[in-house]
């Protein structure tokens, strides 16, 4: 894999037009689609469900990175992997059988992801660790696109960093919110390995420019 794996969210695509951007997408030097799915009970926001799911993978020639924003995820793990999720995370606030959701989603043959809210320490992914492939650190409250950046996030991405070398994991380090020219190289610095981009990319006058600078980042250094 040729890092930072760069993963725009359709979330702040233009839905009218979805099949337009996921062409750029495809187009691009994107390695993922991130997809969030909210239910309007763990965020207070709703997003989008199976049907739009379906249909991106239709036109997808890039995996699809689902990020479930929901409560009891462990009801829909084989609805996910039937609309083509290959990738799927599941938030450690919403799991009370954590090691259970991972294993049903391997069992699946999909990757299995865990997302940590901005509050969550890492620290608590020390026993789970071994058995993911990947963790979501939310660098914003998850529910809504182009929300300012949490600086702490650069601390908890080099503790999970310091987590994963500790115990020989190959877990990937997924930084979701306010990616942007800014914070992303010192995310990079801090270990991450796969940057998120809504806002920053589908905001801009040239996304398939933006996804390019983006995969082009190097790590900060000061
Ligand atoms: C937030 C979502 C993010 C969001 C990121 O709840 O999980 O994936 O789309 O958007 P930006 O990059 O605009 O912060
Ligand atoms: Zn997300």
């Amino acid at each position: 894999m040729n890092f930072p794996l760069i993963a725009p969210s359709v979330l702040s695509a233009n839905f009218a037009q979805l099949g337009k951007d996921i062409q750029m997408i495809n187009e691009s030097e994107a390695d993922w689609f991130h997809i969030d799915v909210m239910d309007g009970v763990f965020v207070p926001n709703i997003s989008f469900g199976f049907p739009v799911i379906k249909s991106i993978q239709n036109l997808a020639q890039k995996p699809l990175d689902v990020h479930l924003m929901i409560v009891q995820p462990e009801r829909y793990i084989k609805d996910f992997k039937s609309v083509g999720a290959e990738i799927l995370s599941v938030h450690y606030e919403a799991c009370t059988h954590l090691h259970r959701t991972i294993y049903a989603i391997k069992e699946e043959g999909m990757k299995a992801g865990v997302a940590i809210n901005p509050h969550t320490p890492v620290h608590l992914l020390k026993d789970i660790i071994n058995d993911l492939d990947l963790v979501c650190m939310m660098s914003v409250n998850p529910g809504f696109g182009g929300q300012k950046f949490i600086e702490q996030t650069y601390r908890k991405c080099a503790d999970l960093k310091a987590m994963i070398e500790a115990t020989n994991s190959s877990c990937l380090i997924e930084i979701d919110g306010g990616v942007n020219a800014e914070t992303g190289p010192k995310l990079l610095e801090a270990g991450a390995d796969v940057l998120v981009a809504g806002n920053y990319v589908f905001a801009s006058s040239d996304p398939v420019a933006t996804i390019s600078s983006l995969k082009k980042l190097n790590p900060y250094t000061k």
